[in-house]
C-alpha cells in the first residue's frame, strides 16, 4: 500500500486547493517555511483536536499551554545547550555547509565537487536564538524552544498540586517548536518552525516500562483511526547509539512518505532525567510526595509521546491523494481523507442557479453548516463542482435538483464510490451524521 501520489503531486494539490502555500510567496518565499491555507488550517485543526481530545478526555491527562520563550537555564538543564548539535563540515571553496553524517567517504565537497576543500566537522547547535527586551547584549539572549516538552517538565509540580493529581498522570500540550535544521526539505516534513503535540506521562520509577508499551500501542491506533493505511506505518526501535541524550529507550512510528520512511512520532522513556536536571539546576525540589506510601518522596519517571502535527498532516495528504481512471476516459483526482479529519464534511450544490432551487439549497446548507464546516457552490457545471469537492476531500455532496421542489429530497453523493442516494431534506443532517460517522470533528 505505497502512497499512490508523489511528493510533487501533493505539493501541487496543496497549493492549488488552498492547503499549503510557500511562506512570504510574493517576496520569493522563505526557505523551508510554509503557510497553511484555509483548508490546510482546517485539516490541521481537526488533527490537533483529535489528538487533544484523545489525551485530555482519558481522565488521567491534563492540558497545558506554556510559553515558547523560556529561561535560558531551562536549556542548560535539559542538555539542549550542549548536546543538541549536528556535526557539520564547511567547504572552503563554495562556502557550503554539510552534515558530516551525510558526507560521502573520500572527502569531495557534495556542493561544488572540490577535492580536499572540506574543513574538519564541528558541532553546530540547532537552537534558534533571539533576544528579549531592548538591549542587545549576551544577557538578553533567549532561545525559541526546540521541543515543547520542557514547558511540561518545569510545570510538573504546578499541575500536580493545582489539579491534586496522583501518579500516574500525564500532561499534554500542542505548540510551535523551532530548530535551525541544517538540511530542511521534503515539503513540510522537515522545517525550521513546526508544531509538536507532546505528552509526558509521569509514573512511579519502574512503572514506566509498562506505560511505554501501552502508550506505543495507543499512539499506533490513533494514527490508524485517523485513516492512515496500516501498510504505510511501521515501528522502529532506536539502537543504543542513536538514542537522544535524554532517552533510555525510544521507538518511532514511521510513515512511508514518497521520499522514504520517515519519523512521524517518537515514544520515549525519559526516566527522571529531565526532572532531575531541573531540580539540580533550579535548586527547587521537584519530588512527588506519595501520600499513599508514607509520604515517600521521589522523582517520577516519564514516558513521552511526541508527534509532529505538520508531519501528521503531510502523511494524511500523501496517504489520501489518488488519481483514478487516468489514461482512459475522464480521470479524477480524489483526496480520500477520513471524515474525521476532512476539512469540509459536506458540500451543498444546487443543480442550477434558478431562484427556487437556490432558496431550497440555501436552507439545506444552513442546516448542514450549523453542524459541520460545509461549502455552498453554485458556480459551473455539476461535474466540475464534484471534481473540486473530490480534490479537497469532501466526503459527501448534497445536490438539490428540480425533483427536490416536488419530493423535498436531495441526492447525497459519496466521494469514494460516487454512489448516490435520495434523502428527504428534513432528515438530511441526521443522515449525513450517520454517513460521516461519530468521529467527524465539527
Ligand atoms: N520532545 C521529544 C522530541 O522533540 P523529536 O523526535 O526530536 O523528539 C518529535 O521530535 C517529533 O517532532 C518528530 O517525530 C517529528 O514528527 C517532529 N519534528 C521534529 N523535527 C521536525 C522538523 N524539523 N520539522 C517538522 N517536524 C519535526
Amino acid at each position: 500500500m505505497v502512497p499512490a501520489a508523489g511528493m510533487e503531486d501533493v505539493v501541487s494539490l496543496a497549493k492549488r486547493r488552498g492547503f499549503v502555500f510557500p511562506s512570504s510567496e510574493i517576496y520569493g518565499g522563505l526557505a523551508s517555511c510554509w503557510d497553511y491555507g484555509p483548508l490546510g488550517a482546517e485539516l490541521k485543526r481537526n488533527v490537533q483536536g483529535l489528538w487533544w481530545r484523545s489525551m485530555t478526555r482519558r481522565g488521567d491527562v491534563e492540558g497545558l499551554d506554556s510559553s515558547i520563550l523560556m529561561h535560558p537555564d531551562v536549556w542548560r538543564a535539559s542538555g539542549h545547550a550542549e548536546g543538541f548539535n549536528d556535526s557539520m563540515a564547511d567547504c572552503r571553496r563554495c562556502k557550503g555547509r554539510f552534515r558530516a553524517d551525510a558526507l560521502p567517504p573520500g572527502g569531495a565537497c557534495p556542493g561544488c565537487g572540490a577535492e580536499g576543500s572540506l574543513t574538519e566537522p564541528r558541532d553546530f547547535n540547532l537552537m534558534l536564538a533571539t533576544r528579549l527586551g531592548p538591549v542587545d547584549d549576551p544577557a538578553s539572549a533567549v532561545f525559541l524552544r526546540p521541543e515543547t516538552a520542557q514547558g511540561i517538565f518545569v510545570n510538573f509540580l504546578n499541575v500536580q498540586e493545582t489539579m491534586r493529581r496522583r501518579l500516574p498522570f500525564g500532561i499534554a500540550q500542542v505548540g510551535k517548536a523551532f530548530r535551525n535544521e541544517i538540511s530542511p526539505g521534503n515539503f513540510t516534513f522537515r522545517t525550521r518552525e513546526f508544531e509538536q503535540m507532546e505528552m509526558q506521562y509521569f509514573t512511579a520509577p519502574g512503572d514506566d516500562r509498562e506505560a511505554m508499551e501501552e502508550w506505543r500501542e495507543r499512539r499506533w491506533r490513533w494514527h490508524l483511526d485517523n485513516g492512515v493505511a496500516e501498510g504505510n506505518l511501521r515501528l522502529r526501535e532506536h539502537g543504543p547509539d542513536e538514542l537522544a541524550h535524554y532517552a533510555a529507550a525510544a521507538v518511532d512510528i514511521e510513515y512511508r512518505f514518497p521520499h522514504g520512511w520517515g519519523e512521524m512520532e517518537g515514544v520515549h522513556r525519559r526516566t527522571d532525567f529531565d526532572l532531575g536536571r531541573h531540580q539540580e539546576r533550579s535548586g527547587k525540589r521537584l519530588a512527588y510526595v506519595d501520600q499513599l506510601d508514607g509520604n515517600r518522596r521521589f522523582l517520577p519517571h516519564v514516558v513521552e509521546t511526541s508527534v509532529g502535527l505538520d508531519r501528521c498532516v503531510l502523511a494524511l495528504l500523501c496517504d489520501a491523494l489518488r488519481t483514478e481512471g487516468a489514461g482512459g476516459g475522464e480521470g479524477r483526482t480524489v483526496l480520500g481523507l477520513s471524515p474525521r479529519v476532512a476539512p469540509v464534511k459536506a458540500a451543498v450544490l444546487p443543480l442550477s442557479r434558478k431562484d427556487a432551487l437556490t432558496g431550497l439549497a440555501r436552507r439545506a446548507f444552513e442546516d448542514v453548516r450549523s453542524r459541520w464546516r460545509a461549502e455552498f457552490d453554485e458556480a459551473g457545471s455539476i461535474g466540475r463542482r464534484y471534481r473540486r469537492q473530490d480534490e479537497i476531500g469532501t466526503p459527501l455532496c448534497v445536490t438539490i435538483d428540480f425533483d427536490s421542489l416536488d419530493d423535498g429530497a436531495a441526492t447525497v453523493r459519496d466521494r469514494d464510490t460516487m454512489a448516490q442516494e435520495r434523502v428527504p431534506l428534513e432528515g438530511l443532517v441526521a443522515r449525513l451524521e450517520e454517513r460521516l460517522g461519530p468521529g467527524a470533528a465539527p
